[in-house]
């Protein structure tokens, strides 16, 4: 199994970005759990971060026949991207929304997420531990297929 984690803009900042939000861990250390929990379960796993709305659409799309579930914080691409919804529209790929804080508490423009409804499950408001999270939520789900 394989499953492609995705960063959308300013996650490369985690651990310096508003830690009172966000943590105090890096985006370096993030990674690092992640490659940690998938060598644990047994499953493959490759991590993509950019700043770039088209570069994600890119990365989205060339998962095309190569993944099996993707895990994506669009970070604030969330609230305006329809390029995004469109991308995990058209892969098909299962694909789990993973917000670190939690959005739907937060400003009334963070509530709205248009990748949502492309996507079979969102977390949000578990930091870091809400990949991990989907992770596991992708392998039971693909297990079972
Ligand atoms: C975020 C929430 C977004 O609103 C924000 O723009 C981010 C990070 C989160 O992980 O909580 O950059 O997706």
């Amino acid at each position: 199994m394989k499953i492609l984690v995705i960063n959308g803009p300013n996650l490369n900042m985690l651990g310096v970005r508003e830690p009172e939000i966000y943590g105090k861990e890096t985006y370096e250390t993030l990674c690092e759990s992640i490659k940690d929990h998938a060598n644990k379960k047994g499953i493959e796993v490759e991590l993509f971060q950019s700043n770039h709305e088209g570069a994600l659409v890119d990365e989205i799309q060339a998962a095309y026949k190569r993944f099996d579930g993707i895990v994506i914080n669009p970070a604030a691409y969330t609230h305006t991207s329809v390029a995004l919804l469109d991308a995990v529209k058209a892969v098909g790929i299962p694909t789990v929304e993973v917000h670190i804080s939690a959005v739907d508490t937060r400003e009334d423009f963070r509530q709205i997420s248009y990748i949502r409804k492309a996507c079979v499950k969102t977390i949000s408001g578990k930091g870091l531990k809400g990949y991990l999270e989907a992770i596991d939520f992708l392998i039971g789900m693909l297990g079972e297929n």
